[in-house]
């Protein structure tokens, strides 16, 4: 078993990577369940695949499984979802000093820790994430969200887990894209800050993907430590450095808007082809060469994700996707931050970025 700890001053808290850690909830998670009853929330594909293990696992350890299940997808991080999760949790009598368990992808993850964030001015909660992209990324970190009809994720909380239960046995089942979707935040750390890991992944991408045990703990143990380093420096993302886990989130993020944040584009595909164009606009910039823009371009499409903007035939021009950046929640001052490469593994934060020249180099895009 890998163990990441977190270290937030006063706050610590760890995150496990193995497989088989949901059989053994009851005691992975036993500091944190003080009461017989165990208040969780699910979405109904994790229940047709968990319910039971959970439940006989609870039962091992001397307690009893109590269920808020959702719809999957999007949908249920509405207002309307928080405000059935809060009644929900009201009626079980949760407490400030008890854990809520989120048993799921993203979505669970970021409703169940802002309802907890809340309830009763912040109740604990514990993250068992069970795709690839809530172990990597979502379920590490704090950062708590719904959507409101204004955009993804605007209404939120920093509210930190304290525990992270990262089951690699719940991957077995996770359909082959979601897998492809969960595995570009993988390859966005090593892009980001860790060339070493960048090319082990090189070689080692294809065996992630088909999930072998050993190539898939390290690849989720390297992403983790890497979130939990940046965490650690930059909870709250002020300073810059947590910033950096937005690679190709803004060019991403424009993308998953001009398509309608559907199925068309699942957000790891769209943040897959953002870091490619991220690269190749730092290349464009002269802040790296070709040569490692395409590079990446080449570790996206081995994973099976879009490297091409010109591949997803859209109907619009670079401006009409530049103009969907000025709606990302990054904006600060009328100016958009944008996360570019002076080399494979050293991304930085650029504030002096143009959106007519993303714009520009969007329409090259297009056309290439
Ligand atoms: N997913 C970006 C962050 O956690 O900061």
């Amino acid at each position: 078993m890998a163990m990441i700890p977190v270290a937030l001053a006063g706050r610590e808290y760890e995150v496990r990577i193995a497989r088989g850690l949901i059989d053994q909830i009851g005691e992975e998670a036993g500091a944190f369940l003080r009461k017989k009853r165990v208040p969780l929330v699910t979405d109904t594909n994790v229940a047709a695949f968990w319910r039971r293990a959970v439940e006989d696992a609870l039962d091992a350890s001397g307690h009893e499984a109590s269920w808020h299940v959702v719809s999957p997808g999007e949908g249920a991080k509405s207002w309307h979802g928080l405000e059935s999760l809060t009644d929900w949790l009201l009626a079980e009598g949760v407490e400030r000093g008890d854990h809520v368990i989120a048993l799921g992808g993203g979505v669970v993850g970021d409703l169940t820790g802002f309802a907890c964030s809340i309830l009763k001015r912040g109740c604990g909660f514990v993250q068992i994430p069970t795709t690839l992209l809530a172990q990597v990324d979502s379920s590490v970190g704090g950062k708590t969200a719904i959507n409101t009809g204004a955009g993804k994720n605007l209404i939120g909380a920093f509210h930190q887990p304290s525990l992270v239960l990262a089951d690699l046995s719940a991957l077995e089942t996770l359909p082959a894209r979601e897998m492809r979707a969960g595995y570009a935040e993988v390859l966005k750390y090593g892009v980001l800050g860790d060339a070493e890991f960048f090319a082990w992944l090189e070689s080692m991408g294809p065996r992630v993907l088909a999930r072998e045990p050993e190539a898939l703990e390290m690849a989720v143990a390297r992403s983790v430590a890497a979130k939990a380093r940046i965490v650690a420096k930059d909870e709250r993302e002020t300073t810059g450095a947590r910033a950096l886990l937005n690679l190709g989130h803004t060019f991403g993020h424009a993308l998953e808007a001009e398509t309608g944040f559907s199925d068309t584009l699942l957000h790891g595909e769209a943040v897959a082809l953002g870091m490619v164009l991220a690269a190749r606009y730092s290349a464009r910039r002269g802040e790296i060469s070709k040569d490692e823009a395409e590079r990446v371009a080449r570790a996206v499409s081995g994973g099976g994700l879009p490297s091409e903007l010109a591949g997803l035939s859209l109907k619009c021009d670079g401006q009409k996707l530049a103009n969907h950046m000025l709606h990302d929640k990054k904006m600060d001052a009328g100016t958009l931050p944008f996360i570019l490469l002076r080399g494979i593994g050293d991304a930085y934060l650029a504030k002096d970025v143009e959106l007519a020249d993303i714009a520009a180099f969007l329409d090259e895009q297009l056309l290439a």
